[in-house]
């Protein structure tokens, strides 16, 4: 049995989170819940941080606040001097809240809308990643409106393609995101870019994929558009201070999945950076990452109470949690693999393979299929582990189920961090039939 970060089974034989009792921790918050190990989180930040910083290059690391986003988790981040990606106005809006720095938030999207961009002029954000040229047009006109300045990335679409092993690259790059290169398209925008009063044009972006476990893609990424810099400075005379890779790095989710510890994508990046930086007669510029998955995914466990069980002799026993795709949805939707124990009898011996179910009325609700547990009873504790990313922020409201609540375990203490949606919340926006009607 694999564990993650500060679990470990306790005296009782049960799971047990930053010093707390799993099966306390469901009868104080009711399940489905999802529990966060902030130590874990603050170890994965501060193992990014800590490479950079050795290898003494300016940097940012910002947490792609789409794997999870809530007001505490972006204060956490601000703890750990992270910097932020947002994709929204509600992205945004929280991360404002929560009291984020301003200057540190950088507005991704392939289309965002014009008050959402308005929002971040106003708002004076630290930078908008533009990914297109309607985009870049409708930022400078919002910048003069407002008499504002604003920092920009541009978005590229290197062809470079990364998942887990695999890497593919591509002469034409088929992507709804960013500025096409050989086209001309970025190199257009730059110079829109370069002109306006407004804007000024901090470097490139790209962001080749998620769940990557090579550095290979993230490499030949780097190379593209250092190449291309190289390109403009030449004709242009273009300086870039800010080289940005994106996100994407792997993590544990089975016992299939080997990721690289932190510090080996950010040494190599970072080396190959300067090399061709250097080779190519350029200043070496400031590094930028944004890992998602990375920094949140394997600190998440969901913990689920068990209801029905179905055996079907010979075929398969299932097994229904009290959840499914609806605070889970990577099962159904990529065919994501998890694994899971019974968190109140940890020291019992796997006994039966059973396949482990969601509540939703849909066939496809399957959380996990043939895990090895101890014989299932209801009511046992099911914990299922790295749910930290992109399952809360991915959680619905189909079959007008509730969202679980986020609690977060630190050294013996738990915080409730998001509350439970209530049946009550559900109908919140509804109005009656004819409620509306003029009259
Ligand atoms: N930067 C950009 C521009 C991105 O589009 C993403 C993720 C990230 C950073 C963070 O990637 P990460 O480090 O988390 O892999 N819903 C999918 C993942 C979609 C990722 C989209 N972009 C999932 O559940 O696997």
């Amino acid at each position: 049995m694999y564990l993650y970060g500060t679990s470990k089974v306790n005296e009782y034989g049960h799971l047990e989170i930053g010093g707390k009792d799993t099966v306390s921790l469901a009868k104080e918050y009711g399940t489905p819940l999802y529990v966060y190990d902030v130590a874990l989180i603050r170890e994965r930040a501060r193992g990014f941080k800590k490479t950079f910083e050795q290898l003494g290059v300016p940097f940012q690391v910002a947490y792609a606040s789409k794997a999870f986003s809530a007001i505490a988790m972006i204060q956490l981040a601000m703890e750990e001097g992270l910097s932020l990606d947002v994709v929204s106005a509600g992205e945004l809006y929280t991360a404002i809240v929560a009291g984020f720095p301003k200057e540190k938030i950088h507005f991704h999207g392939n289309n965002k809308s014009r008050d959402e961009l308005e929002m971040a002029v106003i708002e004076e954000i630290g930078c908008v990643v533009v990914d297109n040229g309607h985009e870049l047009q409708l930022l400078e006109d919002l910048c003069a409106k407002h008499g504002k300045h604003m920092p920009i990335l541009l978005r590229v679409a290197p062809g470079v393609e990364a998942h887990t092993h695999d890497y593919i690259v591509t002469g034409q790059e088929d992507s709804k995101f960013g500025f096409h290169i050989d086209s001309g398209q970025a190199e257009e925008a730059m110079l829109f870019g370069e002109k306006s009063e407004f804007l000024d044009v901090l470097g490139l972006h790209c962001h080749i994929g998620s769940q990557i476990f090579e550095t290979a893609g993230f490499l030949l990424a780097a190379d593209k558009l250092l190449s291309i810099l190289k390109d403009w400075h030449q004709r242009h005379g273009y300086h870039a201070k800010v080289l940005n890779l994106g996100g994407g790095f792997g993590i544990r989710y089975t016992e299939e999945d080997h990721p690289l510890p932190a510090s080996q994508y950010v040494e190599k990046i970072v080396v190959e950076v300067k090399r061709l930086s250097e080779e190519l007669g350029l200043e070496v510029p400031e590094i930028w990452i944004e890992p998602g998955r990375s920094l949140v995914g394997d600190a998440g466990t969901t913990l689920y109470t068990v209801g029905s069980t179905k055996e079907i002799p010979g075929i398969r026993k299932y097994v229904a949690v009290d959840g499914g795709m609806c605070d889970n949805l990577r099962p159904a939707l990529y065919n994501a693999k998890y694994e899971a124990v019974l968190a109140n009898r940890m020291e019992d011996e796997p006994e039966e393979t059973v396949s482990v179910a969601g509540k939703c009325c849909e066939s496809g609700d399957m959380l996990i299929w043939d895990i090895p547990l101890p014989k299932v009873k209801s009511d046992d504790l099911l914990a299922v582990f790295c749910t930290g990313a992109y399952g809360y922020s991915m959680a619905n409201n189909y079959n007008r189920i509730t969202r679980p609540p986020v609690v977060f375990v630190e050294n013996g203490l738990d915080q409730l961090v998001v509350k439970r949606e209530t049946i009550h919340d559900i109908v919140r926006l509804d109005l009656s039939l004819r409620e509306t009607v003029i009259k």
